[in-house]
C-alpha cells in the first residue's frame, strides 16, 4: 500500500488579539497566573460576525491547496475536524464544499475535540492508503470566543482557549520512504464528563442536576428556560487539574507507541508538534522524553489552545519556520476531551 504524505500545508488565524491583560477587563484574572500556569500570554478572537469556524477552516484550506499546487477542484474528499461547528446540524464539512465550490466530494465531520485533527489525518490516511481518493483536504477549525463565558466563573476555561484553523491536503507519497508512517487512536469514555459541554445535547438533563429543563414536561427537553441559560447551564466544564494529571500520562504513552511500532526511539525524532494544551504539559512531555529545546515545537505563547487547530498550526508554523527539512521524522501527538489521545509519526 502506497503510504501518504502532506503535500500543501496552510494555517489562519484571526486578526483580533487578546493579551492576558485584555482578558482581565472582563474578568478577575492576571497576566502572572495565566502565564506561570499555562505558558499563555495572548490568543486570537475571531470577528463576532463575519468569521466563523467554517470560514477560517477555507483561509487555511486556500493556503494548503495552493501549496500542494492543485486547485479546490481536485479536492475528492474533506474531513472537518471541530468541537465548535457553525450549526448544531449539518457539521462544517459541507458549509466549506459550498464556500470553496467544490465538486460534490464526500465531507466528512470529525468530533474528537483536542485530538481531533490527528483523528482527522488518520481517516484520510486510510482512504489514501486504499487508493480510493487522490487529494483529500483535512482541516481542524475552532471559534471557541464565541461560546465561552468571559466572566469570573468560568476563568479556568476561557482563559485557555483561542480561535483558528490549520489544514493540510493529503497525497499519495511518491517515495516510499516518505509520508506518515503509522497513526495510533484511543480513547477512554469513564472520564467523559470531566471536560464536556452538556448543553444542546439530548442528555444535558443529566448533567443540570438540580435544574433539569422542564422536569415536568413528558417530551422534549433541549429548549431551556432563559433562567437555566443565564445561570451558565450551557457552558462548558473542565476539571482542569483531573485533566493535566491524565494528559502527562498519555502524551508520552501514545509518542512512545508510535515509536515503537516503527523501531525508532525518542533519539530518532526531528520534531515534536504536540497538541497545544498547556506549555508545562509539553514541558514535562518533552522532559519525560528526554528532548532538547529545538525538538519541541510550542506556539501556545501566542494563541492559546486551539483544540482541533492547534496541531495543524503548529505543524505549519515550524514548516514555515524552516523547522521541518525534508527526510525530518515528525512525531505529531494529542490529547483532549473524552478522553480521546493519539499520535502520528511522518517522515517528511
Ligand atoms: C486549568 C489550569 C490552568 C488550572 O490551573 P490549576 O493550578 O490546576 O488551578 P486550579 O484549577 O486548581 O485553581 C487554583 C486557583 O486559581 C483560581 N483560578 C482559576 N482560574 C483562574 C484565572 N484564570 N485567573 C486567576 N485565578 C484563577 C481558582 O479559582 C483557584 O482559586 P482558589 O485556590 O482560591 O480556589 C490547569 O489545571 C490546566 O492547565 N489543566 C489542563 C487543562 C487543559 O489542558 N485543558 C485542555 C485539554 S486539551
Amino acid at each position: 500500500m502506497q503510504r501518504s504524505k502532506i503535500a500543501g500545508i496552510g494555517y489562519y488565524v484571526p486578526k483580533n488579539v487578546y493579551t492576558n491583560n485584555d482578558l482581565s477587563r472582563f474578568m478577575d484574572t492576571n497576566d502572572e497566573w495565566i502565564q506561570e500556569r499555562t505558558g499563555i500570554k495572548e490568543r486570537r478572537f475571531a470577528d463576532r460576525l463575519e468569521e466563523t469556524t467554517t470560514t477560517m477552516g477555507v483561509e487555511a484550506a486556500k493556503i494548503a491547496i495552493e501549496r500542494a499546487g492543485i486547485t479546490a477542484q481536485d479536492i475528492d474528499f474533506i474531513v472537518f475536524a471541530t468541537l465548535s461547528p457553525d450549526y448544531y446540524f449539518p457539521g462544517c464539512g459541507v458549509l466549506l464544499q459550498r464556500e470553496m465550490k467544490m465538486k460534490e466530494v464526500g465531507a466528512l465531520d470529525i468530533r474528537n475535540q483536542c485530538s481531533g485533527f490527528i483523528y482527522a489525518l488518520s481517516v484520510a490516511d486510510q482512504f489514501i492508503k486504499t487508493g480510493m481518493y487522490k487529494n483529500i483536504l483535512v482541516v481542524g477549525s475552532e471559534k471557541h470566543s464565541f461560546a465561552m463565558d468571559f466572566e469570573t466563573r468560568s476563568r479556568n476555561v476561557s482563559v485557555i482557549f483561542g480561535d483558528g484553523a490549520g489544514a493540510v491536503v493529503l497525497q499519495a507519497a511518491q517515495n516510499e520512504d516518505q509520508g506518515i508512517l503509522s497513526t495510533h487512536l484511543h480513547s477512554d469514555g469513564s472520564e467523559a464528563e470531566i471536560l464536556a459541554m452538556f448543553y444542546p445535547g439530548s442528555h444535558a438533563n443529566k448533567w443540570l442536576k438540580d435544574k433539569p429543563a422542564y422536569p415536568d414536561q413528558e417530551l422534549g427537553g433541549l429548549f431551556m428556560t432563559t433562567e437555566q441559560l443565564e445561570g451558565g447551564a450551557a457552558l462548558p466544564y473542565m476539571d482542569g487539574p483531573a485533566v493535566f494529571k491524565k494528559a502527562v500520562v498519555k502524551f508520552p504513552e501514545v509518542i512512545k507507541e508510535a515509536l515503537t511500532a516503527n523501531n525508532l526511539t525518542e533519539k530518532d525524532i526531528d520534531l515534536l508538534v504536540p497538541h497545544q494544551a498547556n506549555l508545562r504539559i509539553s514541558q514535562y512531555v518533552q522532559q519525560l522524553l528526554g528532548l532538547e529545546d529545538d525538538k519541541v515545537f510550542n506556539n501556545i505563547q501566542k494563541y492559546g489552545n486551539t483544540t482541533a487547530a492547534s496541531v495543524p498550526i503548529a505543524l505549519c508554523e515550524a514548516w514555515e519556520a524552516g523547522k521541518i527539512k525534508e527526510g525530518d521524522l515528525v512525531c505529531l501527538a494529542a490529547f483532549g476531551s473524552g478522553f480521546t489521545w493519539a499520535s502520528a509519526l511522518i517522515r517528511w
